[in-house]
């Protein structure tokens, strides 16, 4: 049977796909040198930002010794951050020549660690895709979908200090997808600071409406601010037929018939051309343009407008009644016939010195886990100081970053410190005041 490590991009794809909407199983997956069967079923499901690798329990494993196989079989799960580090992941465990699995290897216990070099890989072996026919073998055990309110629970742990914008999106979304009959797109503006997150709410929604709709979502952001020369406006519609560019998928025509259902993020809307406005004005009314083979329909789309503009003038109307923004918007050269048909305009807000510190506490727990660490506690004195010295002039934008370079090397040291045989199971990181890093083995006790 073809199995996952030989798996082609095509399948993979697909898999991926539905491992967001299902835990997809593999059953008799063959499994890696020392395990005893020699196969069991395997399952993965995308849930969040997590790739979640599961095996039946009660799988003996003898050797040869690999600690991050021993602790995938004995927890019965392993998660990784993303589907494409799990699929590679189960490639290296699982696909490679025997001789080569046994091995220990420096990075044993813990996924890629950024600035060191990855450890060598063995040689994929690639399967025809005709001979590919794991997919008809899996079984889906479907999860329930998420409803509006917890879509919005989620996006709202994702984009943070945005709850009010986060629920317009929402709800939007939600009256969209309740009309089997769309007549025309879902629309708004999302507008305010840079950084404050405009575009990962789009990205978010995209990622999470699949799950709450039961139908697959895709995601396209064209970036405005390339459609700022009227020639270009005609671009944004596609290449006709027969011409180089034609469904390459990265204009709104191609995206729209890959997928009518997908969130297209105009971004920095402000950017592009008058005319670029108009013609969209045109698809909002009527849902689609074009004619026959260049026709577009975005009736079942949701179409997402972002801009920074006049961003310090908008900050005061975060609260403001709808009317009150519209004619903000419209006072402030936005089309007037364009701020008549938007859906909704959102506002997000600066972020504030406790979302500031949420974020660092946030982003200090994914980094840990790029370590693969687990973040056990960060003391509050620790997270003010980053918050402090964070350049947070553009918003969240560089957070990322910089609580990089603050941490990263720490953790890299500390690791060094850990003995081999403590590195599989779970070890966890304490970030104490003066960013003073200590990792214990096991779980200790909550602080
Ligand atoms: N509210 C937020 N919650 C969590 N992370 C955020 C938030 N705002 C910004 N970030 C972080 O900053 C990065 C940049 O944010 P984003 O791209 O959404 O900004 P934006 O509002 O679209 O800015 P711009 O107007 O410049 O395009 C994000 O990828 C995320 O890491
Ligand atoms: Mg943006």
């Amino acid at each position: 049977m073809a199995n996952l490590t030989t798996a082609s991009r095509d399948t993979i794809a697909t898999l991926e796909r539905r491992s967001r909407e299902a835990c997809v199983v593999y059953p008799r997956h063959p499994l890696p040198d020392g395990c005893l069967p020699d196969h069991a079923d395997i399952g993965i499901e995308t849930s969040g930002d997590e790739t979640l690798l599961h095996i039946r329990r009660g799988i003996e494993f003898t050797g040869p010794e690999d600690p991050e196989i021993a602790e995938w079989v004995a927890t019965g799960t392993r998660r990784f951050e993303t589907f494409g580090d799990c699929v590679a992941w189960l490639r290296q465990k699982l696909g490679a020549p025997s001789q080569a699995r046994g091995e220990p290897r420096a990075s044993a216990g813990r996924q890629a660690r950024p600035g060191r070099s990855a450890p060598k890989r063995p040689p994929v072996r690639r399967l025809p895709v005709e001979q590919v026919t794991e997919l008809e073998q899996v079984e889906i055990q479907s999860k329930p979908a998420p409803t509006p309110a917890e879509l919005g629970q989620v996006l709202s742990a994702q984009v943070l200090g945005q709850d009010a914008a986060i629920n317009g999106l929402v709800e939007l979304a939600a009256h969209h997808l309740a009309k089997p009959y769309p007549r025309r797109p879902a629309s708004a503006l999302l507008i305010g600071a840079t950084g404050t997150g405009k575009t990962l709410a789009a990205e978010q929604l995209a990622e999470h409406l699949t799950e709450t709709s039961g139908a697959q979502w895709s995601y396209e952001r064209l970036d405005m601010s390339e459609f700022s020369e009227r020639h270009s406006v005609s671009r944004l519609f596609g290449a006709p037929p027969g011409y180089i560019g034609y469904d390459d998928g990265h204009d709104l025509a191609s995206a729209l018939r890959n997928n009518p259902k997908t969130v297209i993020l105009l971004d920095e809307m402000d950017k592009a051309h008058p005319q670029l406005w108009r013609s969209i004005m045109n698809l909002m009314d009527a849902g689609r343009i074009g004619g026959q083979a260049r026709e577009i329909d975005a009736r079942q789309a949701i179409l997402l407008f972002t801009s920074n503009k006049d961003a310090a003038a908008v900050q005061p109307l975060a609260d403001a009644s709808d009317q009150r923004l519209r004619r903000f918007l419209r006072d402030h050269g936005y089309p007037p016939e364009i701020v008549g048909r938007l859906g909704r305009v959102l506002v997000f807000k600066p972020l504030s010195p406790a979302v500031t510190a949420q974020l660092i506490v946030l982003t200090v727990q994914r980094i840990v886990e790029s370590y693969g660490l687990l973040l056990d506690r960060i003391a509050p004195d620790a997270v003010a100081d980053l918050a402090n010295r964070a350049p947070l002039q553009s918003g969240g934008r560089d957070v990322e970053y910089f609580i990089e370079r603050e941490l990263g090397g720490k953790l890299a040291e500390a690791l060094r410190e850990i003995p081999p045989e403590a590195s599989g199971a779970g070890v966890r990181a304490a970030i104490d005041e003066g960013l003073e890093v200590t990792l214990h083995a096991e779980a200790s006790p909550t602080a």
